[in-house]
């Protein structure tokens, strides 16, 4: 492809200063006095996908936030790709530990970013990634490369678990219909090593509420005599693990996917320093499922993690009290063949039955979805991996990622498609953290990939 370095360098800075202004809307899709950021953005992220090139953009509403739809259609007998990616964002807080308000952007230089990097929410995940698919666009339009048809849908409730997006999926097959899915919206290993995302975990999320007495109580008058929801609900959590780290639920790792000796050393040759991970988070041990190595932990086996607990008194100075309520918001990440609506279950049943006497427990499931892997002799991954090998010079390494992007699985399942995970943000990045950045370098490397996928896909696909 002609000239795709030299384009993004003539159009570097506008291409971050449209990003920028994409930033500073607060698209955050879990609370609803966003709403109006939350269809601005839609809005924004239309308009930009018609200057980009877009032959025809669409609003699409749903029960929740809109879905942005846009296509460039030159050939039906060449493949489609569709791109998927998000425009909402998670919430900021908590806000005393961002440097800069999140939603003013800023452009900093770090240690492992001295050509800069760009903070606020959404910056990597996912304004930032999602954006470079729309600078590809425009430079494939406007220097006449582009080699094939192209869908976008980009969305606005990722981050609160896209049940909306899952009953557009299949609602709309025929205008979907794609030869591969193109997602940026996962990592790579680091800035000189390239790495395609294989697969994703799963996750079942859940809410548990433990009720003890009808009231609060006076922790000095009722103390030791009745059962306090919370040491009642730390007592149960604790109880999910063994000394081995492995989890309690009966039958849940039943399907669990083993990894060969042969797979699991070839993960073993992804380059990974257990030192420089530590120091990154000032921890002086990992901590984790016994006979597992911490690429492993996070990745290819599934995990209970408590995401929040609050009940009783948590203001300035003490309050003698029992509390009347008790509450957990707990993650499980989920790999391949295990059943998310079948563990929401057994987590349920099991976690009822481990309540002492004396307390209610309630449990209300979340959301979920389904992990994923996608295979590597697959035309997509070929075409991706000829492309990072172009503009980084090094074949990239299929890696097998931890977080989750539920809808994936869906994808497969209702458009019968691959989706290739090309992500350029880095685990530094802090998505979801405070002080979420992207790199420029992987912004400018990014928009440069993107273009070259096209190209590959294309002709591997004649
Ligand atoms: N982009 C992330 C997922 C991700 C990040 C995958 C980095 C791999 C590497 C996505 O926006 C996300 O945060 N997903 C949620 C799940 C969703 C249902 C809220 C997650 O993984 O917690
Ligand atoms: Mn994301
Ligand atoms: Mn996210």
């Amino acid at each position: 492809m002609k000239n795709i370095s030299t384009y993004v360098n003539q159009h570097k800075d506008r291409f971050l200063e449209e990003l920028i202004d994409l930033l500073k809307i607060p698209s955050i899709s879990a609370d609803s006095a966003y709403k109006k950021d939350v269809l601005h953005t839609a809005e924004v992220v239309k308009t930009r996908l018609e200057e980009a090139g877009c032959d025809h953009v669409e609003i699409c509403e749903t029960a929740g936030y809109p879905i942005v739809y846009g296509e460039k259609i030159i050939d039906k007998d060449l493949p489609t790709v569709l791109v998927y990616g998000h425009y909402d964002v998670q919430p900021p807080d908590p806000l005393n530990l961002w440097n800069s308000p999140p939603f003013e952007p800023v452009i900093k230089k770090t240690e492992l970013h001295p050509e800069g990097a760009i903070f606020a929410r959404g910056a990597c995940d996912d304004k930032g990634q999602m954006y470079m698919h729309v600078k590809a666009l425009e430079f494939m339009t406007k220097t006449n490369q582009l080699p094939c048809n192209v869908k976008f849908m980009i969305e606005g409730e990722e981050e609160v678990g896209s049940s909306n997006l899952a009953i557009f999926v299949k609602e709309n097959q025929e205008k979907l219909k794609n030869d591969v899915i193109l997602i940026s919206d996962t990592g790579m290993i680091a800035k000189d090593v390239p790495s395609i995302t294989t697969g994703l975990r799963g996750l079942s999320y859940v809410e548990v509420e433990v009720t003890g007495p009808n009231r609060d109580l006076h922790s000095g008058l009722y103390g030791g005599a009745v059962a306090n929801p919370i040491n009642v609900l730390a007592k149960m959590i604790a109880s999910l693990h063994d000394e081995n780290n492995h989890i309690t639920i009966p039958g849940f790792y039943d399907k669990v996917e083993e990894l060969s000796k042969e797979e699991r050393a070839e993960m073993a040759k992804a380059p990974f320093s257990l030192e420089a991970y530590k120091k990154s988070l000032d921890i002086d041990a990992v901590y984790g499922e016994a006979g597992y190595t911490t690429n492993e932990r996070n990745s290819i086996r599934p995990t209970l993690d408590v995401n929040g607990i609050w009940g009783g008194y948590t203001g300035e100075g003490a309050k003698t009290v029992i509390a009347s309520k008790a509450y957990a918001k707990i993650s499980m990440r989920l790999v391949p063949h295990q059943d998310w609506e079948n563990i929401t279950q057994l987590f349920k049943t099991h976690f009822e039955s481990i309540a002492p006497k004396g307390v209610k427990v309630e449990v209300k499931p979340h959301h979920g979805g389904q992990g994923y892997v996608t295979p590597i002799d697959s035309i997509g991954y070929q075409a991706a991996s000829k492309a990072y090998f172009d503009s980084f010079g090094k074949t990239p390494i299929p890696q097998r990622s931890g977080g989750s992007i539920p809808i994936v699985s869906l994808f497969e399942q209702e458009l019968k498609s691959k989706t290739i995970l090309m992500g350029f943000g880095l685990d530094s990045d802090a998505i979801h953290s405070p002080n979420e950045h992207y790199g420029l370098f992987n912004y400018y490397k990014g928009i440069e990939t993107i273009p070259l996928f096209y190209k590959y896909f294309t002709e591997l696909s004649e």
